[in-house]
């Protein structure tokens, strides 16, 4: 029975030098040490020996069990170890070379407009400010003196969110500009809530705000339906066209550079009274005329006026007494023309091989 037990020692052995992966090793283990393997077999037989012959077959047995066992986890590791080493040779992994550097972001480049735009006014005293974007009917046209049906709405055809219904409520839209924000501007400063009696000693107010408007027009290369606004709106006693005129001329030299001249053309806005639009000699042409300002040396770069009087009231000042002038340009028009960009949809299309440029 001891030959027999060095035989199924040596079988076992030799077996197990020979299985190569995880699966032949576990069919090893089951040929060998499971419940119906040679070795295994062995212990229920131990009755069946002469009594002398049992504790030494008994104990033989048990050796070679303990022995295949330390065996059987040391060919395991081995092979774990050989898994990991082809593994990492297959991956041809060097981490001696340099780290991936990762892409650092940037802001938007009409951020960087609006950023540069809102610094200008706050070097000359303006207060940011942020307001909704989405906004009641009230808010957007008809405090800024548009009332319902007036032809100015068809300047900026709009995305409503909720209908108004029963004349009563005003529907919800999608701000069409940043002008609404006039309205909360003065509101917060005055406390005027929209009735009774207009507050005594309101203080004056200068801001500029900032923000995202929607309009439901056809995308084309100049227009799109989502673009930015600065808004800026300044009201106090005796401001006058010409502090408007100023103020815009400062900007412009400011913006884009210490010759740039400004010029105003008569235009019509139902909140401004009177309004204008404003243009900056061309810079890149120096005035003189080229196809970025279509010969003309001018460059359209926002529209303004002196506050309507409805307006000031409906923000609490009375126009008796206080006046004030705002304007509205379009960010995203002013980065086109500083960096020579032809097409307004570059700013929303998410390409990066656009947007890593600036
Ligand atoms: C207005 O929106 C007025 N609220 C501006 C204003 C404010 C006037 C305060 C007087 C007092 P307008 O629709 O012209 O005006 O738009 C102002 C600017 O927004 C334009 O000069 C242009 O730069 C930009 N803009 C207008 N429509 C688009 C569009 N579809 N895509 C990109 N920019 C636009």
């Amino acid at each position: 029975m001891l030959d027999e037990l060095e035989r199924i020692r040596e079988t076992a052995l030799q077996a197990l030098a020979q299985a190569q992966d995880a699966q032949a090793l576990e069919a090893w283990r089951v040929a060998h040490l499971g419940r119906k393997s040679p070795l295994m077999q062995v212990f229920p037989k131990l009755g069946q020996l002469p009594p002398e012959e049992r504790p030494l077959v008994g104990k033989r047995a048990n050796e070679i069990r303990q022995e295949l066992e330390a065996a059987y986890a040391e060919r395991a590791e081995a092979l774990r170890q050989e898994a990991i080493r082809r593994a990492v040779e297959q991956e041809r992994l060097d981490v001696t070379l340099p780290g991936r550097r990762p892409a650092p972001g940037r802001l938007h480049p009409v951020t960087q407009t609006i950023r540069r735009i809102t610094a200008i006014f706050a070097e000359m005293g303006f207060q940011v400010l942020r307001s909704r974007e989405v906004e009641t009917d009230e808010y957007n046209f008809q405090l800024l003196n548009i009332p319902p049906h007036h032809p100015a709405r068809e300047m900026q055809d709009t995305f409503y969110v909720k209908s108004g219904g029963d004349g009563e409520t005003y529907p919800v839209v999608l701000r069409t500009h940043t002008s609404p924000g006039q309205i909360h501007a003065m509101r917060q400063a005055t406390g005027y809530t929209g009735a009774g009696p207009l507050p005594e000693n309101p203080p004056p107010l200068r801001v500029v705000l900032p923000g995202m408007v929607y309009r439901y027009e056809a995308i084309t290369a100049r227009s799109e339906i989502q673009f930015t606004q600065v808004e800026g709106l300044a009201v106090g006693r005796h401001i006058t066209f010409s502090d408007l005129k100023g103020t815009l001329a400062d900007f412009a030299r400011r913006m884009f550079g210490p010759t740039a001249r400004v010029r105003f053309r008569a235009s019509h806005f139902p909140f401004t009274e009177p309004s204008a639009e404003v243009d900056v000699e061309c810079f890149l042409c120096g005035g003189k005329g080229c196809n970025v300002c279509k010969h003309t040396g001018w460059l359209e770069i926002l529209g303004a006026g002196m506050v309507h009087p409805v307006v000031l009231r409906n923000g609490g000042y009375d126009p008796e007494k206080y006046t004030g002038f705002a304007f509205g340009m379009g960010p995203e028009r002013i980065t086109m023309l500083r960096h020579h960009i032809e097409d307004i949809r570059y700013f929303w299309s998410g390409d990066l091989r656009f947007l890593e440029q600036f």
